[in-house]
């Protein structure tokens, strides 16, 4: 589990987070939702620690690594698995030395312990006998499950996604939310993704975030997401085009 405490992020005079207090939960799908611009990424940056927030605390399972030695928090960074925006592969890596590189930098691990894990996770994510391509040979979709692939190469409690489906069609998208939520069930992480993407909220939210300038205006899950009667969460849910599944669901 994450908590965060009364987290503020100020850039110069603009305020980005404002009090933030929430929960992430373990072994569940944690969805931050929101518009662009409305403070999800510096949320999660301040959560993975990529960013100081101004103020505030963040808890992973009761620990507080912003007061951790140096030592502790290269340790602290094992536990995490990270998915970019856009995957961010390294691109005159291999997949292989991708999805390995995480093992290379935080683990003693021998070449034959790193291969095993680097084939097992590629096998997880559906990319078996791509370990000797470069990411400019895969589609979009492929390397989206090659970053889940990196991420979760070092067995993490924690799994963060920003924007997992961005640029994806609708068909893959599913096969990601499918994947995450497979493997955040299969290995009880803490999992917390970023998105905008309805489908994924009334499909694998199962605690959802809604930011909006800044501030954490609701929080619940996909049964009650549809049917909140919070005016701004129904601002900018009912402000996108309801695709079919998403008018099944609301009919039920
Ligand atoms: N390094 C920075 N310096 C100054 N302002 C920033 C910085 N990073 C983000 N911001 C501002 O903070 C606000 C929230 O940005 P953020 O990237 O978190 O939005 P978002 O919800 O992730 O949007 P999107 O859905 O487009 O990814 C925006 O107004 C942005 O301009
Ligand atoms: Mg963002």
């Amino acid at each position: 589990m994450i908590t965060v405490k009364n987290i503020y992020k100020k850039f110069d005079d603009f305020e980005a987070l404002k009090d933030i207090n929430s929960q992430f939960e373990k072994g569940k799908i944690n969805l931050i939702i929101g518009k662009s611009g409305s403070g999800k990424t510096v949320l999660l940056k301040c959560i993975i620690g990529l960013m100081k927030p101004t103020s505030g605390q963040i808890l992973f399972d009761n620990r507080d690594f912003s007061i951790f030695s140096e030592k502790e928090q290269k340790k602290m960074k094992m536990e995490m698995g990270v998915v970019f925006q856009g995957a961010a592969l390294f691109d005159s890596l291999t997949i292989q030395e991708n999805v390995m590189f995480p093992l290379d930098m935080l683990t003693e691990q021998s070449m034959e312990e790193k291969l095993e894990r680097t084939n097992y996770c590629l096998q997880r994510v559906g990319l078996e006998n791509t370990n000797h391509l470069y990411p400019s040979e895969l589609s979009g979709g492929m390397k989206k499950r090659a970053a889940i692939a990196r991420a979760i190469a070092p067995k993490p409690k924690y799994l963060f996604c920003d924007e997992p489906n961005s640029g994806l069609d609708p068909k893959t998208s599913i096969m990601i939310d499918e994947l995450l939520f497979g493997i955040t069930h299969e290995f009880n992480t803490t999992t917390i993704i970023n998105t905008h993407d309805l489908n994924t909220v009334i499909t694998i939210g199962e605690n959802i975030a809604y930011l909006q300038d800044g501030c954490l205006e609701w929080q619940g899950n996909k049964e009650n997401v549809l049917t909140s009667d919070n005016q701004k969460l129904n601002s900018f849910i009912y402000a996108q085009p309801l695709t079919q599944k998403i008018r099944e669901f609301i009919k039920q």
